[in-house]
């Protein structure tokens, strides 16, 4: 038999997808797994592909049913996991050959990774892959990082695999070393912020306006019709109309409010806050997550803190949409300054506009913004800052007045709207050419001698006349 174009590690949900989406596009697969138990069922399903993914039980046979020099995709979790692996994996093969980790990894650990095996002549590629079980299994979105040469051995099964948005490929090779798995972070931290939106547009309509779930659902299948348009939206309208079968309620009224998280929002704010950007919106999303899990201390709260709403939210259903959309662009834009600035930073030469176009479809965060986002990123954003496109002025405009109503009147409806909040106060520094850090300057020089500049003069290191730590 011949050999396999490419090897695919782990048959988890998406491991097991994503070599199903290969063989079906043609190409022949070899997989194997930890536990060879799982390997039948995977086998019998590439039977139906025509016999093109065949499966091996032991590591070594596996390696040698691939044809050299070597591609391996693992998708397996993508910590001490990996290591583990790579370091069984490696005895097994020659110089040249490639390992790929799908998973959602540290870009750190990917630049690390990536170094230690170029020193034994191994190549590695950090892929980032978006769109959950039915993504890998039809059609995912892509994000690739590694050093070209290598990504043109695999660009042809990566894009033949990959989603589609009027018919370009879904899929990119987006700079060297952890470029991939950075953009896979950061499209998880704007994803946090997103679904953390939606949540607390929920939370009013529920909370402040009594809404039922049916009846949320509805709006949120209407607001899929419009400029909201998007996968998250729409499965939003799809799991608040669902009904539990047990007890016949909504099935959101029987999940519990303890949301759990793997770590990549958390990673986004993290490697915003070193490299000295903000990512306040998605961080906020991320600080939800956490409230959320200290369910005893938040129920322990209402008792012990009880306070009555001060007035009562009574925007309308387009005013909320035109809050939510202004709020999401401003997410968005967070984002994308953040991929913009690790980019210049790592030396990595991002193309920021091709991210938004393998973001329009297969990935989570897919919605019609982002054919916008992709348009005004070919454009070219002024500052490096979306909120400033010429395409975003008319929406933001739009949205200001009813975000600053949203978070008003949830504010004296006492209902929290971190996200949304920190957009607002993101969008209204923004558009203010004067702000206030002269006072904080004025500060550190006072306490510290950190100088200032002036407004009326160049150069720095200006002092006050207060002398140091005096006052005088
Ligand atoms: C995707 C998802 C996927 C996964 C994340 C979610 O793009 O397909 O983002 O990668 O669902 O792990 O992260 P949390 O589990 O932290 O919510």
């Amino acid at each position: 038999m011949s050999k396999a174009r490419i090897g695919v590690y782990g048959m988890g949900t998406m491991g097991r997808a994503l070599a199903l989406n290969i063989a079906e596009k043609g190409f022949d697969v070899a997989v194997s797994n930890r536990n060879a138990g799982d390997l039948p069922q995977v086998a019998d399903a590439g039977e139906t592909l025509k016999g093109r993914l065949t499966a091996h039980a032991g590591l070594a046979d596996f390696v040698a049913a691939l044809e050299r020099p070597r591609s391996i995709l693992f998708m397996i979790p993508s910590g001490a996991p990996l290591d583990q692996m790579i370091d069984q994996i490696v005895p097994l093969l020659g110089k040249g050959d490639l390992l790929i980790d799908g998973g959602n990894a540290d870009f750190n650990e990917t630049r690390r990774r990536g170094d230690a095996l170029a020193a034994q002549g191994i190549d590695f590629v950090g892929m980032g892959v978006s769109g959950g079980e039915e993504g890998a299994r039809h059609g995912p979105s892509i994000m690739v990082g590694g050093p070209f040469a290598t990504y043109r051995r695999i660009r042809d099964i990566i894009e033949a695999i990959a989603a589609r948005y009027q018919g370009d490929p879904c899929a990119a090779r987006l700079g060297p070393d952890g470029a991939g798995h950075f953009v896979k972070t950061v499209h998880n931290g704007i994803e946090y912020a997103d679904m953390q939106m939606i949540g607390e547009i929920y939370g009013i309509l529920r909370d402040a306006k009594g809404w039922d779930a049916a009846r949320s659902a509805a709006l949120f299948e209407r607001w899929n019709k419009g400029p909201l348009q998007s996968y998250l939206i729409e499965i939003t309208g799809k799991v608040l109309a669902a009904v539990d079968p047990e007890t016949g309620l909504p099935m959101t009224d029987v999940i519990l409010d303890r949301a759990g998280q793997k770590g990549t929002g958390r990673w986004t704010v993290i490697e915003a806050l070193k490299l000295g950007q903000s990512a306040s919106a998605i961080e906020a999303a991320v600080a939800a997550r956490s409230w959320s899990a200290a369910k005893p201390a938040r129920m322990a709260g209402e008792k012990a803190l009880p306070f009555a709403a001060q007035g009562q939210v009574t925007m309308g259903e387009s005013a909320l949409e035109a809050a939510l959309l202004a709020a999401k662009i401003i997410a968005y834009s967070q984002g994308f300054s953040l991929l913009r600035a690790a980019s210049e930073n790592f030396d990595w030469d991002v193309d920021l506009a091709r991210v938004a176009e393998i973001w329009r479809a297969g990935c989570i965060i897919r919605s019609a913004l982002l054919d916008d986002i992709a348009g005004a990123a070919r454009a070219g954003m002024p500052h490096g800052n979306l909120i400033l496109s010429d395409a975003f002025a008319a929406p933001l405009l739009a949205g200001l007045g009813p975000l600053r109503d949203l978070v008003a009147e949830a504010a004296l409806a006492g209902i929290p709207v971190p996200a949304l909040a920190a957009s607002l106060a993101y969008l209204e520094t923004m558009r203010r050419g004067r702000g206030t850090a002269n006072l904080i300057q004025a500060q550190r020089d006072f306490f510290g001698a950190h100088g200032f500049e002036r407004t009326d003069r160049e150069g720095r290191g200006f002092h006050g006349p207060w002398g140091l730590g005096t006052g005088a």
